[in-house]
């Protein structure tokens, strides 16, 4: 975060940060010039720390970070900023080659504080500088391999210059002051648009204005664009949590989505139409939403539907057969694995749809077609309102490829039924049972099995329990060893056509002593185990919008076992909510 103005800098830089927090919550730290001087602060913990501090910094100028570790642990020393000589740096990403020019700059007789990456940028600039920040930023970036996101200042002049490669900057005009942010959030309220910048680019920034330039020094121009976020959203509005907040937020955000889908429908059949190969793609949550994506698509003949790991997928060989599209699912769209495969197969001439929440963002400039996730900012680093959206989105282009011919599909009703299986939901004795547990086993079928591992990777971040997600069929391979009176298995049955099957891996299950919950929206299954399990009945759905009320279940399980176990479900320990480095 940065600002150029005649306002106090620290403070704004403080409230900036705050807005930002949910990137990164290991350290912080600010610095601003004051009388021509730079003064700093930084500490390990969150951002709140720096309150009281910043708003004694001062100041009219500042830069700020709040960090998610890459190199180094989260300490005072290793927080951001970083300074060598007169040079005070911020920054994003991961400089790949940076243990090679440590070297070559201690033999330079320089002395490194900290255990960063980072360290070097500011040290290389400081070395480079005669006179001109922006040239020595310039000369330094030619120097870096890896990803940037970075701010620098220097004592003496009221001015930030940046740059920027394959880490997201955004600068932003203000009123009387300009702005400078790695995501918009930070600048709600403050910016009506943004100018986003694309990589390769540097800018200087002052209280009157920014620029924007290349390599060469020359001037680019770069347009405005709204900025889409809103403080309404940055606030918990009465909520103690932003991951309960969210989650009420579902209904609005997949009605949004279908809507929304109506105005790209044309363009996604196009880039669809022809396709023998379609591979899905994301990270976490959003490879959850692509494993159903791919199930969706399966649904249709002659298509040849696969789902795999973006950090797979970019370092596996590319063999396009026929046309072939990928479908990356990213609620950022600038995980950098996901954007590094889409990048991959872009240049490996196939097409490349990008289902994501974020407009802006560097996967948005890959794709040949952006299919819009409405579902607003998201705060809490779990995600849920968004993987909702995500799977709508996903549906709604399986569907509208075959006119609902193959996937007879009432996505009209989702909304509704979300907030049904949310109003309707005793989920507490549940929670209280996954408290209990000393390890937590999902398992689904088919659709289910997607959902199962969504699930689990949702338990596992806000409450720390072990366990995974596993395919209702593979339990008997396996997985059964782990089943005892200390752990609880959640099977989640919603496909009527694979039910008895998944019914029977429940038996298995009883018939070792395990826990069992059971979520369902089939009247059978209830009825099957209400006496022998802990049975959550969902309402009755189709199939493919079935996902959308296990999840909304699965996702306030996972925040009620939160809350009695007393964890932020926000800010899970050693996570940040967009991961642009490898
Ligand atoms: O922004 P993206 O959707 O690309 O993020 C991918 C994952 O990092 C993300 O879904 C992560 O798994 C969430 N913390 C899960 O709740």
């Amino acid at each position: 975060m940065g600002y150029a103005g005649s306002g106090n800098a620290g403070k704004t830089v403080y409230e900036g940060l705050l807005k930002l927090e949910y990137r990164g919550y290991d350290s912080a730290g600010i610095a601003v010039l004051s009388g021509g001087k730079t003064e700093l602060i930084k500490s390990a913990g969150r951002v709140e720390k720096l309150g009281v501090p910043a708003q004694k910094l001062g100041g009219t100028v500042g830069i700020g970070h709040t960090r998610w570790a890459t190199h180094g642990k989260p300490n005072d020393v290793n927080a951001h900023p970083h300074r060598a000589g007169s040079v005070t740096v911020v920054h994003n990403g991961e400089i790949e080659n940076y243990a090679e020019l440590k070297a070559a700059l201690i033999a330079k007789g320089e002395k490194f504080l900290s255990e960063t990456d980072s360290e070097v940028i500011p040290r290389l600039i400081n070395n480079f500088y005669e006179g001109d920040l922006l040239a020595a930023v310039v000369k330094c970036a030619r120097m870096l391999k890896g990803s940037y996101a970075l701010l620098a200042i220097r004592d003496g002049k009221e001015e930030i210059v940046a740059a920027k490669f394959r880490s997201p900057v955004i600068l932003g005009p203000g009123d009387g002051c300009n702005y400078i942010a790695s995501d918009e959030p930070a600048l709600a309220g403050k910016c009506r648009s943004v100018c986003v910048l694309e990589d390769g680019d540097f800018a200087k920034i002052t209280k009157d204005g920014f620029e924007v330039y290349d390599e060469n020094l020359n001037p680019v121009r770069r347009g405005l664009t709204a900025n889409e976020a809103r403080e309404q959203s940055l606030v918990l509005c009465g909520y103690p949590h932003y991951m309960i907040k969210e989650l009420w937020e579902a209904p609005a955000a997949v009605k949004n989505t279908l809507t929304a889908f109506g105005e790209v429908s044309g363009k996604v059949r196009a880039a669809l139409d022809g396709a023998k190969k379609i591979i899905f793609t994301g990270c976490g949550t959003a490879y959850h939403a692509a494993m159903l994506g791919k199930r969706y698509f399966a649904e249709i003949p002659q298509i040849s539907a696969e789902a795999e790991y973006a950090g797979e997928l970019r370092y596996s060989p590319v063999y396009p057969c026929g046309k072939t599209v990928l479908i990356a699912v990213t609620q950022s769209g600038e995980t950098a694995d996901t954007v590094e495969a889409a990048r991959l197969y872009r240049d490996a001439g196939a097409t490349v749809i990008a289902v994501t929440n974020c407009p802006h963002s560097a996967i948005s400039r890959i794709a040949h077609v952006v299919v819009p996730v409405c579902a607003g900012p998201e705060i809490c680093v779990a995600a849920t309102k968004s993987y909702s959206a995500q799977i709508a989105a996903l549906l709604s282009m399986a569907a509208s490829l075959v006119d609902g011919a193959h996937i007879p599909v009432d996505a009209g009703f989702a909304p509704e039924l979300i907030s049904e299986t949310l109003e309707n939901m005793d989920i507490y004795a549940l929670a209280e049972m996954c408290a209990r547990s000393r390890g937590v086993y999902f398992m689904g079928r088919g659709i289910d099995y997607a959902v199962a591992l969504e699930g689990s990777l949702k338990l596992k971040e806000v409450s720390y329990i072990p366990g995974g997600g596993y395919p209702s069929g593979e339990l008997k391979h396996g997985t059964l060893a782990l089943i005892d009176g200390s752990t609880l298995s959640v099977f989640i049955i919603t496909d009527e056509a694979l039910a008895a099957k998944s019914m029977d891996a429940v038996e298995q299950t009883l018939s070792r002593g395990g826990m069992v919950a059971v979520i369902t929206t089939l009247p059978q299954v209830q009825a099957q185990f209400s006496r022998r399990a802990e049975v959550i009945k969902l309402p009755e759905c189709q199939k493919y919008i079935a996902p959308l009320s296990a999840a909304a279940a699965l996702q306030l399980l996972a925040y009620r076992v939160a809350v009695i176990l007393g964890k932020d479900p926000d800010k899970p320990r050693n996570l940040a909510k967009s991961v642009t480095v490898e």
